[in-house]
C-alpha cells in the first residue's frame, strides 16, 4: 500500500490522504458502504462504481459460511465472484461471531461458535481467518479480534498472526489484477480495550509495537451504543497514538455527525450497515437530517429527496410522493433509497476532503452541524 497525506486541518486532526492499493486509489477521509453477503444490498457492482465508490467492506464471517472458501478459490477470489473491480476491505469475523452467532466462546486459540447452518461446533482461529481472507483476496484485511471489554486477549493472538507476515514484501507494486495475492495484501490490526482508557492504552501500545508489520490501524469495539463523549474520548485517545504515516479506521461507525467527529480525530476510513440499512426501511439521508418516506406528510410532497443532490434518484426528479406510494410494497424503492443514501455518505466525506485542502474544515463542520441538527420546522 502506498499511503500520502496531502493535506492538513490546522486546528483540527483531520487530514486528506491518498492510499493505493491494488485496484487503484481512494481517497481518504472515507466511507466504506458495506456488502454484506459479498453485495450491497438492492445494487449492481456497476451502479455502485458508477456512484464513485472506491472502496467497499465484505465480511469473511459471511463469505465462509456461504459459498464458502472452496467456491472464493474456485472463481480466483472476491472480486472475480461479485464482479466488483475496485478495492475491498474484509472484515475478518470476530465481531460477527460475537454479534450473530449463538454460543461463541472465545479461547486463546480462537473463537468456538455454533454453524448456523448445521449446529456443528466451528472454530475459527487467527490463521484461518487469514487463509480465508487470503482466498477471498481482499486489497486489505483485518487481524481477527475479540470484542469485549476487556481485551488482553489480542496480544496473545498476535503471536500467531505475525507467522503469517513473515516475508512480505514492505512496499508491493500497484497491479490490476482481479485477484489480491497474499502478499500484496495489507492487514490492518484493530485496537480494543472496550471503554477503559488503561486497557485501550495496553492494547495500542501491543499493536503499536507490530508496526513494521501492518499497513494501517482501526479503533474497534465502539458503535456499541455507548455515551457519545466517551466514544470521542476513545477514540481521540486511540487516534493521537496511532502513527502519523497509517490510516486510521473506525470500525462500524456511520451516522454523519459521528463520521464528521471522528474525521476531525484524526480518523480516515470508517464502514457501517447504517446508510444501506436505514435506506431499505424507506430513510433518505440529506443535509438538513433524515427524513423517513414512510410518513403521510410526503405523500403530496412532488420535489426529490433533495435537488441540489447529484445522485441518479434525485437527478432523475423521483419525487418524494412517488417514493412513499411505493415504500413499502416496491423494491425500487430501497434500490433508490441505497443510491442516494451512498452517494450521501459520499458527499459528507468528500465535502470534509474538499474543506481541509482549502482550509475551511471548521467551518464546514459548523455549517454541517447547523444544517444537519437545525431548526427544521
Ligand atoms: N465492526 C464494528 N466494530 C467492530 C470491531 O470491534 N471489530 C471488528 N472486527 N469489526 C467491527
Ligand atoms: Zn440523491
Amino acid at each position: 500500500m502506498k499511503f500520502e497525506v496531502l493535506a492538513r486541518c490546522p486546528t483540527t486532526r483531520a487530514r486528506v490522504s491518498r492510499m493505493s492499493l491494488a485496484h487503484g486509489e481512494t481517497a481518504l477521509p472515507t466511507f466504506m458502504p458495506v456488502a454484506t453477503q459479498a453485495a450491497i444490498k438492492g445494487l449492481t457492482p456497476e451502479q455502485v462504481e458508477s456512484l464513485g465508490v472506491t472502496l467497499i467492506l465484505n465480511n469473511t464471517y459471511h463469505l465462509n459460511l456461504r459459498p464458502g472458501v472452496d467456491i472464493l478459490t474456485a472463481a480466483g477470489g472476491a472480486h472475480k465472484f461479485e464482479g466488483w473491480k475496485r478495492n475491498m476491505l474484509t472484515d475478518s469475523g470476530g465481531f460477527q461471531l460475537v454479534s450473530l452467532s449463538k454460543f461463541t466462546t472465545i479461547t486463546e486459540e480462537g473463537a468456538l461458535f455454533a454453524s448456523p447452518f448445521n449446529g456443528e461446533p466451528t472454530m475459527l482461529t487467527p490463521e484461518e481467518s487469514m487463509n480465508i481472507q487470503h482466498s477471498i483476496g481482499a486489497d486489505i484485511i483485518m487481524q481477527l479480534d475479540d470484542v469485549v471489554p476487556s481485551l488482553l486477549r489480542v496480544p496473545a493472538w498476535k503471536k500467531l498472526w505475525k507467522d503469517q507476515l513473515d516475508g512480505r514484501s514492505a512496499a508491493p507494486p500497484l497491479s490490476a489484477s482481479i485477484y489480491t495475492p497474499p502478499d500484496m495484501q495489507n492487514l490492518f490490526a484493530i485496537v480494543q480495550g472496550g471503554l477503559d482508557p488503561i486497557l485501550r492504552d495496553r492494547c495500542l501500545n501491543g499493536m503499536l509495537e507490530r508496526q513494521h508489520q501492518v499497513a494501517g490501524y482501526a479503533i474497534g469495539g465502539l458503535s456499541g451504543g455507548e455515551e457519545k463523549d466517551i466514544f470521542w474520548t476513545i477514540i481521540k485517545q486511540c487516534a493521537d497514538k496511532l502513527p502519523e504515516d497509517r490510516p486510521r479506521y473506525a470500525m462500524g461507525i456511520g451516522f454523519a455527525e459521528d463520521l464528521l467527529v471522528c474525521v476531525a480525530l484524526g480518523v480516515d476510513m470508517a464502514d457501517c450497515v447504517f446508510p444501506t440499512r436505514t435506506a431499505r426501511f424507506g430513510v433518505a439521508l440529506t443535509h438538513t437530517g433524515p427524513i423517513n418516506l414512510r410518513l403521510g406528510k410526503h405523500a403530496t410532497d412532488f420535489n426529490a429527496i433533495d435537488d441540489t443532490c447529484p445522485c441518479p434518484t434525485c437527478k432523475s426528479s423521483t419525487s418524494r410522493a412517488f417514493l412513499h406510494h411505493i415504500v413499502t410494497h416496491e423494491t425500487t424503492a430501497a434500490h433508490s433509497l441505497t443510491i442516494h443514501n451512498i452517494v450521501f455518505q459520499a458527499q459528507v466525506m468528500g465535502r470534509a476532503r474538499d474543506a481541509i485542502i482549502a482550509g475551511q474544515f471548521p467551518a464546514y463542520l459548523r455549517s454541517f452541524f447547523a444544517g444537519y441538527f437545525g431548526d427544521r420546522g
